[in-house]
């Protein structure tokens, strides 16, 4: 991509999982990357930065909390200041704290809204400013397939998944003028730290529902998203792209 290089390109939740393929795909083209986690050591941002150095990429990696909007705010100014732009905005940061509706506590509801869906409001406002100046961005959120069919024991993750939804289209609408896309990926069931702790019982029951066959892989994604952030893309905006397997059509 001619006009690629060297953009900068913010994840949340780029230490692990999704967002470390995501890193890794956006590499191959030397762009400076920003790393926002809220790991409870550095231990996997350090190894996400460490595969990026190892491809000649010197990436900054921020443990902070997506959900507060004036740590955002912050954060996001000084990222402009240091590096003069934001190309990319991949809203990934996500948490599950799963229980059946009877058993939901307030506080579960609160704090997967809370870093699922404010996080991506808090991130987007902070980014945009600079997309709109520059009239150019990319923005993906990272939605999930149980936003879009629902899933018994998930109500607040859900909920938070197809708010994500409604959001990229509303702001898309908003932005589409000024020469910024704003697109969701939904993943389905993807193998990394937040479906590894299922019993083999429950993920055997989702990979018989998956007409792949297979559990999809975090490159599965990342694929989709740096597709999404390219000039082939120009032309989409507003979308949900899934990314499932078949699980949902
Ligand atoms: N794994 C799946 O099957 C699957 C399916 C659909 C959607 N998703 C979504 O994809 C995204 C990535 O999932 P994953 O499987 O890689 O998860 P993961 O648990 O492996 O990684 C989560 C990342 O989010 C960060 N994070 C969590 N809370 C944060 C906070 N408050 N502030 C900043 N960062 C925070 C973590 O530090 C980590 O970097 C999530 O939004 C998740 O909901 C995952």
């Amino acid at each position: 991509m001619s006009d690629s290089i060297s953009r900068v390109v913010v994840i949340t939740g780029g230490s692990r999982g999704i967002g470390r393929s995501i890193a890794l795909k956006f590499s191959e083209e030397n762009p400076k990357i920003v790393i926002i986690h809220y790991d409870e050591d550095e231990s996997d941002s350090e190894k996400t930065l460490n595969e990026l150095s190892l491809r000649g990429l010197k990436a900054v990696s921020y443990r902070i909390d997506v959900s507060f909007f004036d740590a955002m705010d912050k954060l996001f100014g000084n990222i402009i200041s240091e590096f003069g732009r934001i190309d990319v905005l991949i809203n990934n940061a996500g948490i599950i704290r799963d229980k059946l509706l009877m058993l939901l506590s307030e506080e579960d509801w609160d704090r997967v809204l809370r870093v699922n869906l404010q996080g991506v409001f808090n991130c987007t406002k902070a980014a945009i400013r600079s997309m709109i100046r520059q009239k150019k961005g990319h923005i993906v959120n990272i939605s999930s397939v149980v936003g879009q069919i629902g899933n018994i024991g998930q109500a607040n993750y859900c909920a938070s998944k197809a708010g994500i939804m409604g959001f990229t289209k509303s702001i898309a609408r908003e932005v589409a003028g000024r020469g910024i896309n704003v697109n969701a990926v939904a993943p389905g069931f993807i193998d990394t730290g937040m479906t590894a702790a299922l019993p083999e019982k429950v993920r055997e029951k989702f990979r018989q529902q998956i007409p792949k066959g297979r559990f999809g892989r975090p490159e599965d994604i990342a694929e989709a998203v740096y597709w999404l952030c390219s000039d082939a893309a120009g032309y989409i905006t507003g979308q949900i792209i899934h990314v499932n397997g078949g699980l949902y059509m």
